[in-house]
């Protein structure tokens, strides 16, 4: 092998640890962060990521309330329920588990969350704070990536990032992070002609696409890093990138692992932005 590893398990670890200490500094104060978790409906994988979601939470010392709603919630009874929740001030951060059921506006019910205590990210003025440069939260997987490139002390001023995916979870504000930090960044997506050609020129290249084997080690230049945002299954059904990271591994300088790269990361953020929210509450 001889791309190095960035161990996301590891790093996110070290996350929750300051953040447990964080959370202990601000109890002492009297302000027990607080993460409402709703999920509305009954699809299996959203069970356990908010699960997940919760358990790191209490783990980490904070307060967590899972809400669960049947599926034929009706839409105004949910922003009803958000809106509680902005007037209360014991509850700092707001999670609305998606995709939503069909009959559901997800934008509006995002749009509905109180930004200060957007801890996902996805409000417009979140997505508009981190278009400035002002103080917002910024989604969780990309801030998570930005901390895994950190980790290995890269700077990014003046390198060529590249960005496969344009999705406002992850691709947009993963290109305006990088952007943040004096990178060029150039976004690819599934009308980019010669991917290659571009990944080739790239630093660091960031995959979030969702689809297996969008990066291969001959779209690679020596000794950039690579970071694979995608969780896939492959034929045997386990759990996969977008990287070809068997191959990729060969040519890279530095690699992140799927499982156990991003994944962890992405839970990790959510806590500092949980915490952030209550620490900025609490002034
Ligand atoms: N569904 C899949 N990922 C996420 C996430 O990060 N946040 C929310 N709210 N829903 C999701």
């Amino acid at each position: 092998m001889h791309a190095q590893l960035i161990d996301g398990n590891a790093l996110a670890q070290k996350i929750r640890a300051e953040v447990a200490g964080r959370t202990q500094a601000l109890k002492a104060r009297g302000v027990e962060p607080s993460l409402a978790i709703i999920l509305v409906g009954e699809d299996p994988a959203s069970q356990v990521y908010t699960r997940h979601k919760a358990n790191d939470s209490t783990q980490t010392g904070l307060k967590a309330t899972l809400e669960t709603y049947p599926a034929d919630l009706p839409e105004a009874a949910l922003l009803d329920r958000i809106r509680a929740l902005n007037e209360d001030p014991a509850v700092h951060g707001i999670l609305v588990q998606l995709p939503l059921p069909k009959h559901m506006d997800a934008s509006k019910v995002i749009e509905a969350i109180a930004p200060a205590k957007d801890v996902d990210g996805f409000h417009v003025a979140s997505a508009g704070a981190l278009l400035t440069g002002q103080r917002g939260f910024w989604p969780c997987t990309p801030y998570g990536c930005m901390k895994m490139l950190e980790s290995i002390g890269y700077d990014l001023r003046g390198k060529h990032a590249v960005v496969i995916g344009r999705s406002n979870i992850v691709g947009k504000p993963m290109a305006l992070m990088l952007l943040q930090k004096d990178a060029t960044v150039t976004i690819c997506h599934s009308r980019t002609r010669d991917l290659k050609a571009l990944t080739l020129q790239a630093d660091v290249i960031v995959a979030a696409v969702g689809k297996r084997n969008v990066l291969t080690a001959d779209m690679v230049k020596p000794g950039a890093v690579v970071i694979d945002v995608g969780m896939n299954r492959n034929d045997e059904g386990k759990l996969c990138g977008d990287v070809d990271f068997a191959g990729v591994k060969e040519v890279a300088g530095w690699i992140t692992p799927v499982p156990g790269g991003v994944g962890p990361m992405t839970r990790a953020m959510l806590l500092v932005n949980t915490l952030e929210a209550a620490e900025r509450a609490a002034g």
